[in-house]
């Protein structure tokens, strides 16, 4: 379905994020008929740039093998650019002048945080923001707390919350908004949604690729403030949460909300943290982060207590990690063992466990315990109800990549799959102490070896409970 003609205005248009996936995705979205003729995107970068040699650039970024050279030079006829400094004069009187009245206008900072001011300043000085324009940022969206709170007052010095779109990319995905789905369009599983029924619940969000290349900012964050605080927290809240009176931003957005503010502080000895260490040819996370002495963690995993009716007695344990074994993100949901077990001398191989599979082969497995076929009485095995969502819907429309999903919500004004401020802030009160609590003690991550599943302290904070790990890859 096309969208209202929109102005897009894309601040750190030549970045790399702008080129791996912005571009790419407003691309696809235009070859899916999405754009209304009369709408554009003006890319705006510090660079002197000409339009000829921008498009240049925006052409090779979305570098489709497979785009029709005519429709590639039909989407830059959308495209212009204007050189501005975000934090001088110089470029806003022309971007004013670009923008078009009756047409949805929205301003996407693809820039690192500290222009996320200057630049919401400047776009209420030369009367560029209206009431109903857009802005929309990136994350990091603060590395704690307070800074959290300072960047929400400057956005909020020049926009309204309504117009504020903080960008989760996990809440793009097809699969996590299927755990909406899942729970809230069935009757099947939300009754036994709770912590009667449901054992723990466990969330990995595990990575193959090293930080290099990145290791600067990384070092500043680690796996807590880079992938918990945001991505996991959302699966989380989406997993956790009560179910909404309706669709709405808002409706979503306060029980996710909910969620966070119900999450007990998490004591260190529910904490284990990892560095990988030299492998071959490959450096250690001290080489790639550039600190020979680095304390950041590039691995975590965490036993979170949800401390409401619901979830009290059901941990959640969280792991992520970088140079693992396998690129595999997933939601577990163990089920509780049936009370009383009828088959004598029959052991459970396994109790129901519900996988939703995030990446990669999107999909859902329902692990159920069934009767070893033939002879031999009563034995019990483990079988699976197993669906990829490519498999089971063939023939329908490709899911998207998370940003064209999310930049196509912002033109149509839908804040659902974004993050509220309020939300940001409650997800770092909750982490600041966490992480105070080991930069205190000054405790070491584990080392741990490339390709493994972590290091040895996060098997341990499994075992201490008598539960075990799914594993990540064979
Ligand atoms: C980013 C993190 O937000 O998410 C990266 O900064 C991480 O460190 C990435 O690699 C993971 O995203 P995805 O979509 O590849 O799972």
């Amino acid at each position: 379905i096309p969208v209202k003609a929109f102005d897009l205005v894309l601040f750190g248009a030549t970045g790399d994020l702008a080129q791996r996936k912005i571009w790419p995705g407003l691309f696809h979205r235009f070859v899916a008929g999405q754009f209304d003729e009369h709408s554009r995107i003006l890319g705006v970068s510090r660079s002197d740039l000409d339009q000829a040699a921008f498009r240049k650039k925006v052409a090779k970024s979305i570098e489709d093998p497979k785009a029709d050279k005519d429709l590639i030079e039909k989407f830059l006829e959308h495209v212009d650019y204007i050189s501005i400094d975000a934090t001088g004069e110089r470029g806003w009187d022309a971007l004013a002048q670009a923008v078009r009245p009756d047409t949805v206008r929205a301003f996407y900072l693809s820039v690192a945080p500290r222009f996320f001011g200057p630049i919401a300043r400047r776009l209420e000085k030369f009367g560029i923001a209206t009431p109903d324009s857009r802005i929309v940022v990136e994350k990091p969206f603060g590395h704690d707390l307070e800074s959290a709170k300072t960047l929400n007052e400057e956005l909020r010095a020049c926009f309204q919350e309504h117009q504020i779109y903080r960008i989760d990319h996990y809440l793009g995905k097809e699969t996590v908004q299927n755990l909406m789905a899942l729970r809230f369009a069935n009757s099947l599983f939300e009754p036994l949604w709770n912590s009667s029924q449901i054992d723990h619940v466990q969330i990995t969000v595990a990575e193959s690729l090293s930080v290099e290349g990145r290791g600067e900012y990384y070092d500043q964050s680690g796996a807590m403030r880079d992938m918990v605080q945001n991505h996991l927290m959302q699966l989380l809240c989406l997993t956790a949460m009560e179910p909404p009176s309706k669709f709405t931003p808002n409706a979503v957005r306060n029980e996710k909300l909910k969620v966070i503010e119900a999450l007990e502080p998490v004591p260190p000895s529910d904490i284990a943290r990892g560095q990988y260490r030299a492998f071959g040819e490959q450096g250690s996370y001290r080489d790639h982060s550039g600190n020979p002495d680095s304390t950041t963690e590039s691995f975590i995993a965490m036993k979170v207590e949800v401390a409401n009716w619901r979830w009290a007695g059901t941990p959640f344990y969280l792991r992520t990690g970088k140079c693992l074994r396998q690129r595999l993100s997933e939601i577990a949901v163990f089920f509780r063992n049936p009370p009383h077990m009828i088959f004598p001398g029959a052991e459970t191989p396994q109790g129901n466990v519900l996988v939703i599979r995030l990446q990669p082969d999107e999909g859902m497995t329902l692990h159920t315990t069934i009767k070893d076929p033939g002879p031999g009485g009563m034995r019990l095995t483990e079988a699976s109800l197993d669906m990829t969502f490519a498999d089971s819907l063939k023939g329908s429309e490709q899911p998207q990549d998370a940003y064209e999903r999310l930049i196509m919500d912002v033109i149509r004004g839908d804040q659902t799959l974004f993050m509220r401020g309020d939300e940001v802030e409650s997800a770092w009160a909750w982490a600041d102490p966490i992480i105070a609590g080991w930069t205190e003690r000054k405790t070491k991550p584990q080392q741990y070896d490339v390709g493994s599943a972590g290091p040895e302290d996060a098997l341990l904070l499994m075992h201490k409970d008598g539960r075990r790990w799914r594993s990540i890859g064979a």
